[in-house]
């Protein structure tokens, strides 16, 4: 475990080698040194952080996070767009920036049924692939893929999204061309592509039971063949009212934990706008309801309340993180308020406040919520 320099200040001062400080130096002021020794803390960096083009988010990130992960740019139509063309451009140049920066990268994703390119289930005529032909392609891709950065990227989101919110596999062109044996398939393949990295069964929803259940059983299914499967992601696209029961996110650690695997919270995020009726509460991209305003309250500023209900909620989450050994990661999707996708999902053009630093980049009354929690 590591442990910040902030915590050894007492004893240099015991010491004599150090001339007095304020209590309020000691107080360690980034997300990366607070929470250093119990987890990882990261951000999704989208392509304008990425490339430095959204003023100074990119240094935001690099002070606060000791772990980041690609919000688009290693999905399979930004890196394979047509068959064969591979373009690394923007996630070579996120691994640059996490390696001068000390942190892990997270790989999103290898497997998904959302933004991959048509062609891949598609065999030269637009008919359907036929399974041998999909199998090599997604070889092909995970080899190219987790093979590049091999030693580089330290854990793979492999499969994303298999599962429906009843806890069964969902009907993707996955299942349905290649049958329930894909999910085995690709960590097989990007066990092989990169034996030491850690892989990682990812979705949304997950503190539902019967969703719980699904990855369960996806994990005991892994298990049982003798594929490694190292963690769960739980993505965690929550809201100020769900999941009404907090609890239920640590019944779902827990559970995964039984299973011998870490759990990685992956896509943190907590809207503050109401979800229209008819959504899933989760993060099914699907998802797309007109702009409604009576949904869209705060376009003038988030209210001083909601901020402080946001912050406990927040603090009551990261204590629920911080009480189980098994979190190893919890990864925020997006760095500041402005550039959060729930700015536009599922609903386009609505200003939300999901995250802990806001438009301005300055902490929120929620970042100094879990702070609190370590300091
Ligand atoms: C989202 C990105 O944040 C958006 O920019 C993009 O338009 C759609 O995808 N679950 C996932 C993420 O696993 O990849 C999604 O990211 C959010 C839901």
């Amino acid at each position: 475990m590591k442990r910040s320099f902030v915590r050894l200040i007492p004893l240099l001062l015991l010491a004599g080698i150090t001339a007095p400080v304020d209590a309020s130096d000691t107080v360690p002021e980034t997300l990366r040194e607070a929470f250093a020794g119990h987890f990882h803390v990261g951000a999704a960096l989208g392509r304008a952080v990425i490339e430095g083009t959204a003023p100074g988010v990119q240094g935001l990130a690099a002070r606060q996070f000791d772990t980041v992960t690609a919000e688009n740019d290693m999905k399979w139509e930004n890196l394979q767009p047509e068959e064969g063309q591979f373009d690394f451009g923007i996630s070579d140049a996120l691994l640059d920036f996490a390696e001068a920066n000390d942190m892990q990268v997270t790989g999103h994703v290898l497997l998904w049924h959302q933004q991959t390119p048509d062609w891949v289930f598609q065999d030269d005529t637009g008919a359907p692939a036929g399974r041998e032909q999909l199998l090599q392609r997604l070889e092909t891709h995970i080899q190219a893929v987790a093979g590049r950065y091999r030693g580089r990227v330290h854990g793979w989101d492999v499969v994303n999204e298999a599962l429906n919110e009843d806890g069964s596999l969902r009907a993707s062109k996955w299942l349905e061309i290649l049958g329930p044996d894909y999910i085995a398939q690709a960590f097989a393949m990007a066990h092989a592509a990169d034996p030491d990295a850690r892989l990682i069964y990812n979705d949304y929803n997950l503190y539902q039971p019967a969703k719980r259940d699904g990855a369960v059983r996806i994990v005991k299914a892994l298990q049982a063949k003798g594929v490694p499967i190292h963690a769960v992601g739980m993505q965690a696209h929550y809201g100020l009212g769900h999941p009404e029961d907090l609890q239920d996110v640590a019944r779902s650690i827990q559970a995964f934990a039984a299973l011998g695997v870490d759990v990685e919270i992956t896509e943190l995020d907590m809207a503050v706008l109401p979800f229209p009726q008819g959504s899933d509460g989760g993060a099914n991209l699907d998802e797309n309801f007109e702009l409604q305003e009576r949904l869209d309250p705060y376009r003038d500023g988030l209210p001083e309340d909601v901020a402080a209900l946001q912050a406990e909620r927040y603090a009551a989450l990261f204590r629920i993180f911080l009480d189980h050994e098994a979190v190893t990661r919890v990864t925020f999707w997006g760095v500041t308020d402005a550039g959060s996708w729930k700015n536009n999902w599922p609903m386009v053009g609505r200003t939300d406040y999901p995250l802990v630093f806001d438009r301005q980049g300055k902490p929120k009354p929620a970042f100094e919520a879990i702070m609190d929690l370590v300091r």
